[in-house]
């Protein structure tokens, strides 16, 4: 049922309608009859629920602004939403588990605070105004197969999961100030983000090309997991302000390039990318706040520039890479008989069958983690992803190495 304080203030307003805000603590639309009694609001002051016996189809043209919530929960009959007139939601535009929903169709909305599409899982078609202003975007197990309707400059989170129709992800993207997190859509996809800057976090995992030519700067950790590219390319990036970049499981992965790559404040993890023929992609690479850690069938690693590596150096190969082991040793600790850029434990292994087995964190010769009272894990702990670890394992197997 429609929430009662809706109706006094409809009332109240009388004939100049169009023009005026109607407060709603909560208002439930149950059918196109309860979201018509809407339409003569300009701005809804509240949140609107759309309730799980809507009816088929629900058009809330009418109100411009809705300054709660608009929300669609467990609702199975639903099959298009719209509104016209809608240009901004002050809260969440929430659908969870709305299972027959195949069109929305919100022609002028350009912001809202957050947008959480989970479970709606025959959405297709999806027109927005576009939407060019939102803190967070998650959207999660839908049959879209373009997001062209979300064209944020700037956000905060962003989080593209099981969305198995997907295909292209290209965004104007300029920066990002918490999480982008891609990963298990359709298996072609394709992400572009030509104007992407600098990003805090970022995961990506099961995507088939990925390009990030302006990219100069990671404020946090860049992981990539189980993706299909086979090559990977970050012309401009320079450095990493806080945590680690890390690539696993990407088999078919090749070729890699980072021609301008400095400092990485965290680790760097490079493992079971089973393709991937030499580790020589980092010439200008000189500090490395974590640890190195490497496992994979490459011939060949080569750091030219290495100054200085807080954490252990580790790596082993399933193929001979016994002349790159012994170059390498010059970094090595002073107790290891080297010039002691490398601070942490020193270990490269050759002909190792099991190489691509360890593709976790943690680097051999560690140690135990100790995080007490030190101010680089202190740093460290702020990485939500776990490759952070790295960072902090190799923090210790410097405490020990001394
Ligand atoms: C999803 O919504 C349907 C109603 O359409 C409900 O029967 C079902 O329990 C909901 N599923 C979950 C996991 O909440
Ligand atoms: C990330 O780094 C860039 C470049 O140094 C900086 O402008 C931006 O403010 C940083 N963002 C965050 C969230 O720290
Ligand atoms: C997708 O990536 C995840 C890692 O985040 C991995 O566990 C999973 O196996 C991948 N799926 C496929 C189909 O490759
Ligand atoms: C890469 O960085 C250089 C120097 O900052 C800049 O001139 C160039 O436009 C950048 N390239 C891209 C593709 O953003
Ligand atoms: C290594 O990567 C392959 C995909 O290329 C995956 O199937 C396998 O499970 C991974 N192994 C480990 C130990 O992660
Ligand atoms: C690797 O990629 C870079 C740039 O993306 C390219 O210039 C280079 O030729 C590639 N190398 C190989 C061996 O494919
Ligand atoms: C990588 O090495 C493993 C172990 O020797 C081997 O089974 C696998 O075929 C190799 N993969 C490639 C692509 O060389
Ligand atoms: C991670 O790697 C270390 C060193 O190789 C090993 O001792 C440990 O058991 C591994 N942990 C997991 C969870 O695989």
């Amino acid at each position: 049922m429609f929430v009662k304080n809706l109706l006094p203030a409809l009332v109240a307003i009388g004939s100049v309608a169009a023009q005026s805000t109607c407060t709603v603590s909560t208002t439930t639309v149950n059918s196109q009859a309860e979201a018509t009694k809407l339409a003569s609001c300009r701005t809804v002051k509240g949140t609107v629920v759309i309730g799980s016996e809507s009816g088929a189809s629900i058009d809330i043209s009418g109100p411009k602004e809705i300054t709660g919530d608009l929300r669609v929960l467990d609702n199975g009959v639903m099959q298009d939403f719209s509104s016209t007139s809608l240009t901004t939601i002050g809260g969440s535009f929430q659908m969870k588990n709305v299972s027959s929903l195949a069109s929305v169709q919100f022609s002028s909305l350009t912001s809202v605070k957050t947008l959480e599409w989970v479970s709606v899982s025959r959405l297709a078609t999806l027109k927005l105004g576009p939407l060019t202003k939102a803190d967070e975007v998650i959207i999660s197990d839908t049959f879209l197969n373009t997001l062209d309707s979300i064209n944020l400059k700037t956000t905060k989170k962003f989080n593209i999961n099981n969305n198995g129709q997907l295909t292209k992800f290209s965004t104007q993207l300029e920066s990002l100030e918490d999480d982008l997190n891609i990963q298990a859509n359709g298996i072609d996809l394709e992400v572009d983000l030509p104007n992407l800057v600098w990003i805090a976090n970022m995961a990506i995992a099961n995507v088939t090309k990925f390009s990030v030519p302006s990219l100069e700067v990671v404020n946090g950790s860049a992981r990539f997991d189980s993706n299909y590219f086979a090559s990977f390319s970050a012309p401009n990036l320079t450095h990493t302000e806080e945590g680690d970049i890390s690539f696993v499981g990407n088999g078919a992965l090749n070729n890699m390039t980072f021609p301008k790559l400095t400092a990485i404040a965290g680790g760097l993890l490079i493992a079971n990318n089973t393709g991937l023929g030499q580790v020589t992609f980092f010439p200008k690479l000189e500090t490395v706040g974590g640890a190195v850690k490497l496992r994979g069938n490459f011939t060949e690693v080569d750091f030219p520039k290495l100054e200085n590596v807080k954490g252990a150096f580790d790596v082993s190969s399933t193929a001979d890479i016994k002349k790159s082991c012994e170059k390498l040793l010059k970094y090595a600790p002073k107790t290891q008989n080297g010039n002691g850029k490398i601070l942490g434990t020193f270990t490269c292994t050759a002909n190792n069958a099991k190489a691509n087995e360890d593709t976790n964190d943690t680097t051999s010769g560690s140690g135990n983690v100790d995080t007490n009272g030190d101010e680089k894990s202190a740093a460290g702990a702020g990485v939500t992803f776990p490759a952070a670890l790295l960072g902090l394992v190799a923090v210790a197997a410097f405490a020990s190495a001394l």
